[in-house]
């Protein structure tokens, strides 16, 4: 991808968030600090999916800031990949009061943002972070056994896009055994994206 293209992404995303800013209907907006729209490469191959921002997010406008994103960080490490090689963001775009679950309203008025973000980026494979990611493109799947697996989905327009599911890191931080599977589940990121690359068919379609 040359520098112009690159450039275009980079300033239909920045055109987003000043939409978003302006005109989001999402409740949440009327608590939330500010909005925390996504952070990273525009050219990314990877898109990572949260779930919400949660308190050092509101405050910085930047998604996975806080502890969670510390442990995010040391898995994009793992596999050799740094914040500026991925683009990230969350399904809602503003601080649910007291990291309360985001509430069904909520994901939806917030899910044009986010959908507009996957046709600008056109990421290889999108990584869902947690299970009201997973669930806002899989709504039937459980985490529990969903999660280190790929996925295929067709959007409108023909699109046909991967998915990667893993659990969330702040869900994982204190739980041994959850934060040990999902740090292996991260380790397969690698073959994931070889896989598409090489034009294989990682990932069923349900
Ligand atoms: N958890 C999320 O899902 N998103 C963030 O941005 C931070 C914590």
């Amino acid at each position: 991808m040359n520098e112009t293209v690159r450039g275009i992404k980079s300033k239909l995303l920045f055109d987003l968030n000043e939409r978003m800013a302006l005109s989001c209907i999402c409740p949440l907006k009327e608590t939330a600090n500010r909005a925390v729209p996504g952070d990273g490469n525009a050219d990314a191959e990877i898109m990572l999916i949260g779930e919400a921002p949660g308190k050092s997010e509101d405050l910085q406008g930047v998604p996975f800031v806080g502890a969670a994103g510390k442990f995010l960080d040391e898995m994009l490490t793992s596999i050799s990949l740094k914040r500026d090689d991925i683009f990230i963001t969350n399904i809602v775009k503003y601080r649910p009061p007291d990291n309360r679950d985001p509430l069904p309203k909520e994901i939806l008025d917030c899910e044009e943002w986010l959908h507009e973000q996957i046709g600008i980026i056109n990421p290889l494979l999108i990584i869902t972070l947690g299970r009201h990611s997973m669930n806002h493109f899989f709504p039937d799947k459980l985490i529990s056994e969903a999660h280190g697996k790929a996925y295929r989905r067709e959007f409108p327009a023909g699109r046909s896009q991967t998915f990667y599911t893993l659990y969330h890191p702040a869900a994982a931080l204190y739980n041994g055994g959850m934060r040990e599977t999902l740090k292996q589940d991260f380790l397969r990121i690698p073959k994931v994206l070889d896989v598409i690359q090489s034009g294989g068919q990682e990932g069923d379609n349900s």
